[in-house]
């Protein structure tokens, strides 16, 4: 009987590997610098206005308070051994970020034993600068996670790929457009990462690299829910992503102002379903643009597998 534990083409032992495609910003610098440009001044508008109504303090309260939220997630072809499987799923951590939540997960942290932790990208709050403030806060969160097939993570739309290295110096094994084994006894589960198809890699190229590995039962870390239809076509089971913060700034009911996503709202946030596909969104765990949040906590997912 194979003992539980991950296993992949590159033995865990080995340096990290470059990525194996090229990362490149799909806006031009200009198109990317007009967006920034409109969208910080109208936040900074908006920002104006919260600290006038004395609700800009109230957001900052709710943008620090983390929640764990535990849920089962039942799937059709679970192979038997993973039923009760635990994974913890973390996203958007924006660790240089103007919230200080390091202590706070960390506390969220040490109440888990999990089997797996993945994180699904945006480490990091600028999207210049050094990204030394955001991996070393990583790295010490992560020290709060107990796992038994480790921490994989992913690229988001704030990272560079000059983080890989320290990340995977903190003990996050980074799968770019890479995938492991996941086994329990004599069955499998694939993890696959793609990278980012929000702002790096184009839709197409990820399918192509989803096309590249061995079937199997699969479970897709996405940092956005932008590629629904290319892992749907590629029998993924299960897709886990972040990218949105739920909107971060919502309505009363939890209803986003905006998504940040070029594809329906309804995968915004939460639990989804798209063809035979079963999906999370998670709303992340700190907060970007704006150190705020209203009606919408960050969240550290705790999540069960169960065969349906
Ligand atoms: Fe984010």
């Amino acid at each position: 009987m194979a003992p539980p534990g991950p296993q992949s083409g590159t033995p865990p032992s080995t340096p990290p590997a470059p990525p194996k495609h090229q990362r490149r910003v799909k806006q031009s610098k200009f198109e990317h610098g007009l967006i920034c440009l409109v969208f910080r001044a109208a936040f900074r508008g908006l920002e104006a206005g919260l600290k006038i109504t004395g609700l800009h303090a109230r957001g900052r309260r709710n943008a620090a308070d983390t929640q764990l939220n535990r849920f089962d997630i039942a799937l059709t072809d679970l192979p038997a051994a993973f039923d009760g499987y635990t994974i913890l799923h973390m996203s958007d951590l924006h660790a240089d970020g103007p919230i200080d939540l390091e202590a706070s997960v960390g506390r969220i942290l040490d109440g888990i034993d999990a089997d797996l932790c993945v994180l699904t990208g945006d480490y990091r709050y600028r999207l210049s600068g050094r990204h030394e403030d955001a991996t070393a806060p990583i790295a010490r969160i992560v020290k709060h996670v107990r796992t038994r097939d480790g921490i994989f993570g992913i690229m988001g739309n704030h990272d560079l790929g000059t983080m890989i290295a320290p990340l995977e110096s903190a003990g996050i094994r980074m799968l770019v457009n890479d995938h492991v084994i996941l086994r329990r006894g004599s069955d499998e589960v694939q993890l696959v990462g793609l990278d980012d198809v929000h702002a790096y890699q184009p839709a197409e190229e990820a399918a192509a690299a989803l096309a590249a590995m061995p079937g199997g039962f699969r479970i897709l870390l996405q940092h956005s829910p932008e590629l629904l239809d290319e892992a749907d076509a590629a029998n993924v089971s299960l897709y886990l992503c972040g990218h949105t913060h739920g909107g971060q700034i919502c309505l009363p009911g939890g209803i986003p102002v905006m998504t940040n996503i070029r594809t329906h709202r309804r995968y915004a946030r939460g639990l989804w379903r798209h063809g035979d596909m079963t999906g999370y969104t998670t709303s992340g765990v700190g907060v970007s643009v704006m150190p705020l949040r209203f009606f919408c906590r960050g969240e550290v997912a705790l999540i069960t597998l169960r065969r349906a």
